[in-house]
């Protein structure tokens, strides 16, 4: 079994599903309403740890109920949380999710995820150092991304980057990562607006493009290759970035090859989104089975 460490953020998300995706100044009455745990670095260990690896957590949480809820559930996905801080100065960070049209959208509340720096990453370079991967997002300071991908490149740890929100990265950032994983939005942001096939040839085996219901492209080294997604009835798309993400590290980490890999993530995102909910759509490895 392979350890993963996901340096990123925790939030609590509030979903509200709706026939109707409200225009702005409109109102529209909704379906039903639920409080699930999230956050992309969350999202991510967790799926990491339902797929077998051994996942642990970098991050912060407020000191309040939404923490405290967050930090049980991680703990009920055996991921290890020794390595989150509950910080006093700001509240959990917050999502608000509307799922609507087969889609969602999402504003985040950083919070607590805002406070995590250098020193949170000092306090734990042990047990990044210890790991067979780490995961970052970007839902986190970009100074703390740097900061960890650079202990990462020095020592030789393999490092995945899912650029998520959209950000622009820096060139640096780009070569010492080992694996991108950007949709095709964010691609287009971190690469100057270029063709997806044009910069996948000049990254092979490093970006790993993911195309929603298009499924998922990457160049081999000598060809671009192409895997379908699996056809299935979309409930809630919320977190199937961060499953694929969370599976592609599972299994990379277990020796799987790179197309082995990424026909594994794109089983285990295909599952979730037949589920509300990130977390609570993310499947187990006897799902996949
Ligand atoms: O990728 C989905 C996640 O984005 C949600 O869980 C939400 O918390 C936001 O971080």
């Amino acid at each position: 079994m392979g350890k993963i460490v996901v340096v990123g953020s925790i939030n609590m998300d509030m979903v509200f599903t709706s026939d109707k995706r409200p225009k702005a100044g409109e109102t529209v009455i909704g379906n039903t309403f639920s409080l699930i745990p999230g956050g992309k670095g969350a999202n991510q260990a967790v799926a990491a740890s339902k797929l077998g690896a051994d996942t642990y957590m970098i991050g912060c949480v407020g000191n309040d109920s939404n923490g405290e809820f967050s930090l049980k559930n991680l703990r009920d996905m055996k991921v290890n949380t020794r390595a989150v801080k509950i910080v006093d100065k700001a509240p959990t960070g917050l999502a608000n999710i509307i799922v609507a049209d087969n889609d969602n959208s999402i504003i985040v509340i950083p919070g607590a995820n805002f406070e995590m720096d250098k020193d949170v990453i000092k306090e734990n370079k042990a047990l990044l150092l210890s790991a067979d991967m780490v995961l970052l997002q970007l839902e986190i300071p970009m100074e703390v991304v740097e900061y960890v991908v650079d202990i990462c490149a020095e020592n030789k740890v393999r490092v995945l980057i899912n650029p998520a929100p959209a950000a622009p990265l820096k060139k640096s950032l780009i070569e010492k990562a080992t694996y991108i994983t950007p949709n095709e939005h964010e691609l287009r942001l971190i690469f100057d607006n270029q063709e997806t096939d044009a910069v996948l040839k000049q990254y092979p085996n490093k970006l790993i493009v993911t195309m929603g219901s298009r499924g998922v492209k990457y160049h081999d080294g000598n060809e671009i290759r192409e895997v379908p997604s699996n056809k299935v009835d979309v409930v809630d798309t919320t977190g199937a970035g961060d499953t694929f993400c969370g599976a592609l590290a599972a299994a990379l980490v277990r020796g799987d090859s790179i197309e082995g890999a990424v026909i594994f993530a794109n089983k285990a995102a295909s599952f979730t989104v037949t589920r509300l909910g990130a977390q609570s759509g993310m499947p187990e490895l006897a799902d996949l089975l």
